[in-house]
C-alpha cells in the first residue's frame, strides 16, 4: 500500500520505518530538515533500540522517503498525522495545534477513497471535528482513528507486533467499510498473526488511549501512596508490591514504587483527560487523576528529602552523585523526566550536584545547562557526599557497592527506584535509603 505518514517525530519515524518494513511503500513528512536529513541517512534523530536498524533496512529497499514537501503525498491512500500534542503551557490542556495545521497541509492533497488516520493522543470529540472538516472540505476522503500505544525503548516492537489494534471508524456505514478495509490492509501481517482488533466508533478509540495512560499512572501512584504509608509503618513496599502482585486480578507489572512516571505520555495525558473531562461537565470523574498527579510529584520531593537528611540539611557545598537522567531506561527522552528534576532541585539547593546518563546528557543539557553532566560513571561518583539512583540504567541497576565504595567520600546512597539490595549495601557500609522501604 502507499502510505504517508505526517509528523516524523518519536511516533511518526517509528511507525513509518515500520510500515515499510511490513512492505508498504512510505513517505515520511516533516517540516525539521535536520531530522529529516537523518532519517533520510537511516540514523534515528533520538536514541531508540533497533530504529537504525530499520531505518537502514527500511531505506535499502527504496520504499521508505522522507520529504518535507506535503505534496508528495499525492498518490498515497492511507495518511497516517503523528505530530505531537504537547501541554498548553499554563494549562493542563493537550495543544491540537500541530494536529489542526497536518489536516490543514493535507487538505488540498487528498483524493476520493483516501483515508486519514489520526495516532495522535488527543482530546475526545478531537476526531468527530476532523471529520467534519474533511466531510466539509468535498474531498471524498474519510477519516479514521487508530491509536498508538508504544512505549520508548520498545518502539519498534511495538509497532511491528503491537498487543492489540483498535480502529475507531466512522458512523456513516460506506465511510467505515472504505476506512476498515484499508486500515485491514495497512495492518495485514499483525491480523494474520491473530493481533486482538477492537473496532470502535471515534470517541472511544480516542478514550481508549488515554484512559491506558490514566490507568497505568493511576497503578503507579497507587503503589506510590503505599509507599508512602510504608514509610511511616516499617513495612516495605516491594514485598508488598509482590504479595499484591500474586494476584492476577492485580498482576505485578507497573507496581514498581519509586521516584514516580514521567516522559512525554503520562503526565500530559492525565493532565489533558482532566481538562477534558471538565470541558464535559464531567471533571468529577477523573478528579481522582489530580491526586495520581500529585503523588507522583511528592516522590520527587521524597528522594529529596532523603538526600538532605543524609547531609544533615547542609547540602551547601556538598557534592551529590545524580545516576540517571532519562524518565526511564533505554530512552535519551528528559520530557518531565522525574530525575532531571531531582537533579535541578538539589543543585536549586546549593547542592555541588554531578549526574549522568548512558544517553540523555544531551538533551538535559539543552533544557538545563547549569547542572554539571559527567560523561563518565567514576567522574559522576568519585568523592560524593550521596549517591542517587534515578534512573535504572542496567549499568547502575548492578553497581558492586564495595567497589563504589571506593570512590565515594560517603557511603550513602538513595535508591530512587527500589533497583537495590538494601541488606547488601548496608553490609557494604552504606547508608541506604529506598522509597517505601524500612
Ligand atoms: C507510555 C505507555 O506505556 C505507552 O503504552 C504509551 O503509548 C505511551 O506512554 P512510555 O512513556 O514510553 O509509554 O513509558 P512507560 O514504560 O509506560 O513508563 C512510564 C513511566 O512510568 C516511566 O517514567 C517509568 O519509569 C515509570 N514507571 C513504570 C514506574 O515508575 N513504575 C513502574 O512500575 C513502571
Amino acid at each position: 500500500m502507499r502510505i504517508s505518514v505526517i509528523g516524523c517525530g518519536y511516533l511518526g519515524a517509528v511507525h513509518a520505518a515500520a510500515m515499510a518494513e511490513l512492505g508498504h511503500d512510505v513517505i515520511g513528512v516533516d517540516v525539521d530538515p535536520e531530522k529529516l536529513a537523518a532519517l533520510t541517512r537511516g540514523e534515528a534523530p533520538f536514541f531508540e533500540p533497533g530504529l537504525p536498524e530499520l531505518l537502514v533496512s527500511a531505506g535499502s529497499t527504496g520504499r521508505l522517503r522522507f520529504t518535507d514537501d506535503i505534496s508528495e503525498v499525492r498518490g498515497a491512500q492511507v495518511h497516517f498525522i503523528a505530530v505531537g500534542t504537547p501541554q498548553v503551557k499554563g494549562s493542563n490542556a493537550a495543544d491540537l495545534r500541530f494536529v489542526d495545521a497536518a489536516v490543514g497541509q493535507l487538505l488540498p492533497h487528498l483524493s476520493p477513497g483516501d483515508v486519514v488516520v489520526g495516532k495522535s493522543t488527543v482530546p475526545v470529540g478531537t476526531a468527530g471535528a476532523i471529520a467534519a472538516r474533511l466531510a466539509e472540505s468535498g474531498t471524498g476522503a474519510v477519516l479514521a482513528w487508530n491509536p498508538e500505544f508504544l512505549r520508548e525503548g520498545f518502539a519498534v516492537k511495538d509497532s511491528l507486533t503491537p498487543d492489540r489494534i483498535v480502529f475507531g471508524l466512522p458512523s456513516e456505514p460506506e465511510g467505515a467499510v472504505v476506512a476498515g478495509d484499508a486500515l485491514r490492509e495497512v495492518y495485514a501481517r499483525a491480523l494474520a498473526d491473530d493481533t486482538p482488533l477492537v473496532v470502535t466508533d471515534y470517541a472511544t478509540a480516542e478514550l481508549v488511549k488515554v484512559s491506558a495512560n490514566a490507568f497505568l499512572a493511576t497503578k503507579i501512584s497507587f503503589i506510590n501512596a503505599m509507599a508512602e504509608i510504608a514509610e511511616v509503618t516499617g513495612a516495605d513496599v516491594t514485598q508488598l508490591a509482590d504479595a499484591i502482585g500474586f494476584d492476577a486480578r492485580i498482576g505485578r507489572r507497573f507496581l514498581g514504587a519509586g521516584v514516580g512516571f514521567g516522559g512525554g505520555c503520562l503526565p500530559k495525558d492525565i493532565r489533558g483527560f482532566m481538562a477534558r473531562a471538565d470541558e464535559l461537565g464531567r471533571g468529577e470523574s477523573v478528579a481522582f487523576l489530580k491526586e495520581v498527579d500529585a503523588i507522583n510529584l511528592r516522590r520527587r520531593q521524597r528522594v529529596v528529602d532523603h538526600v538532605l537528611e543524609l547531609l544533615d540539611h547542609a547540602p551547601f557545598g556538598k557534592t551529590v552523585a545524580v545516576l540517571g537522567l532519562a524518565f526511564k531506561p533505554h530512552s535519551d527522552d528528559v520530557r518531565d523526566s522525574p530525575a532531571l528534576d531531582v537533579a535541578v532541585r538539589l543543585k536549586g539547593l546549593g547542592a555541588d550536584v554531578r549526574a549522568t546518563d548512558p544517553q540523555a546528557i544531551g538533551n538535559a543539557r539543552r533544557l538545563h545547562p547549569q547542572l554539571d553532566y559527567r560523561e563518565s560513571f567514576e567522574g559522576t561518583v568519585s568523592g560524593a557526599d550521596v549517591v542517587v539512583l534515578v534512573t535504572e540504567w542496567d549499568e547502575y541497576r548492578y553497581l558492586d557497592p564495595d567497589a563504589v565504595g571506593t570512590l565515594v567520600a560517603s557511603r550513602n546512597v538513595v535508591d530512587g527506584r527500589n533497583s537495590y539490595d538494601p541488606a547488601r549495601w548496608r553490609a557494604a557500609g552504606w547508608s541506604y535509603r529506598g522509597l517505601g522501604k524500612p
